[in-house]
């Protein structure tokens, strides 16, 4: 009889489907991990025309198109003076394909990897199907992740360690001061570095800073994407970067699995971060705008709430039977736990709606945390 592996047995489908099953057709979702703009005009019509010029129709470079790749490296350079070659970079199907072929080229069977707990479903899931050991780590009460942590979770079986700045679930900006410390660990424990940098762009207070840029040897890759940058998550498209024999190794995986990113959505990518930025900005300070409306009114009911410095998602504490109760009334809020067992007793706030929409959600979370109070 035909069994299943023992790695794909090893992971489930995320917690958070669940939480929507869960809810009425006509409930608020705060449950999304998307923005809620559109693609920016000028990156869909790229992909328009390429496909009408009957250039989106054949396979690419596996790599992805050189004039993406160089897209990919010029916004390095000029959002933050990193210097990052085309022929460093794999085009993916998403961050999601990068961080697969990353562990999937870095880990083997029982080594171990280290990643923030409460942190994004994914690390757990693809370390289990790299026949690794998941092994997160609590954050500290701010919810950044603390590099001596990290260190002192390091063993000898240690393939890897993640960084995810801005964080999903929390929002949390990791300090200069840590990001410097995660690349002196990658460094000297001879550990990689996945820094998992979907997030970037999204920064309302701080600055968003890269271990790419600290780190004296090739320790670090770096996974990127246009899905929230630009508002592009149903376009499959994101990257890898890394030092030329990582980036082989990586390569590799990504040849036999995926063979090249969808062709039309490189178009859409290449003219995304190549043209107008103006978008990225307006998205990012109505995601500020509504951060705000929302700490003020988390503050109001008395649900105590980490300031989130970026990303679209806030992580208050919450009383027991609270999620329940606010999906029972109507609004999709993810359980913290759901992101790891250190999660538990938080929940997760997704903002990719409207202020108006934000503050009905607001009332009945009022109302929800009165009635299990
Ligand atoms: C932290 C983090 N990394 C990676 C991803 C994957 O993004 P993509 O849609 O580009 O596959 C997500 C998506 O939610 C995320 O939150």
């Amino acid at each position: 009889m035909t069994e299943f592996s023992h790695r794909v047995e090893q992971v489930s489908i995320s917690g958070i489907r669940e939480v929507f099953e869960a809810a009425g057709e006509d409930a608020i979702n705060l449950g999304l991990g998307q923005p809620d703009f559109p693609t920016p005009d000028h990156a869909r019509e790229a992909a328009i025309e390429a496909i009408e010029a009957g250039e989106a129709g054949a396979y690419t470079s596996n790599k992805g198109t050189e004039s993406l790749r160089e897209a990919i490296a010029h916004r390095y350079d000029a959002d933050q003076g990193l210097d990052v070659y085309p022929e460093h970079v794999v085009a993916t199907a998403g961050g999601s394909e990068a961080l697969h072929i990353a562990l999937e080229a870095h880990v083997d069977p029982g080594q171990e990897v280290v990643f923030p707990d409460p942190g994004f479903v994914s690390y757990d899931a693809l370390t289990r199907l790299a026949g690794g050991d998941p092994t997160p780590v609590p954050l500290r009460e701010d919810l950044t992740m603390d590099p001596t942590t990290v260190e002192d979770a390091i063993t000898e079986d240690t393939a890897a360690f993640v960084v995810n700045s801005p964080a999903n679930p929390t929002g949390a900006v990791q300090s200069p001061d840590d990001i410097r410390e995660f690349a002196r660990i990658a460094d000297e424990h001879d550990v990689l570095c996945l820094s998992d940098e979907v997030y970037e762009h999204i920064v309302f207070e701080g600055e968003h800073r890269s271990p790419l840029e600290f780190a004296r040897t090739d320790n670090v890759v770096v996974v990127g994407a246009c899905s929230k940058t630009y508002s592009m998550t149903g376009w499959r498209l994101g990257w890898v970067t890394g030092s030329n024999r990582r980036i082989e190794r990586m390569l590799r995986v990504h040849q036999y699995g995926q063979a090249c990113a969808t062709a039309a959505s490189q178009h859409a990518a290449e003219a995304a971060l190549t043209g107008p930025q103006d978008a990225v900005d307006e998205m990012v300070a109505a995601f500020e705008e509504r951060r705000d409306v929302l700490l003020d009114g988390l503050a109001d009911i008395g649900l105590e709430c980490p300031t989130p410095h970026g990303a679209f998602y806030a992580m208050p504490k919450v009383p027991a039977g609270f999620v329940d109760e606010v999906i029972d009334r109507g609004v999709i809020v993810v359980p913290g736990d759901a992101f790891g067992e250190h999660g538990e007793g938080y929940a997760r706030i997704s903002y990719a709606v409207d202020v108006e929409t934000l503050k009905a959600a607001l009332e009945i979370m009022g109302d929800a945390a009165e009635a299990v109070r």
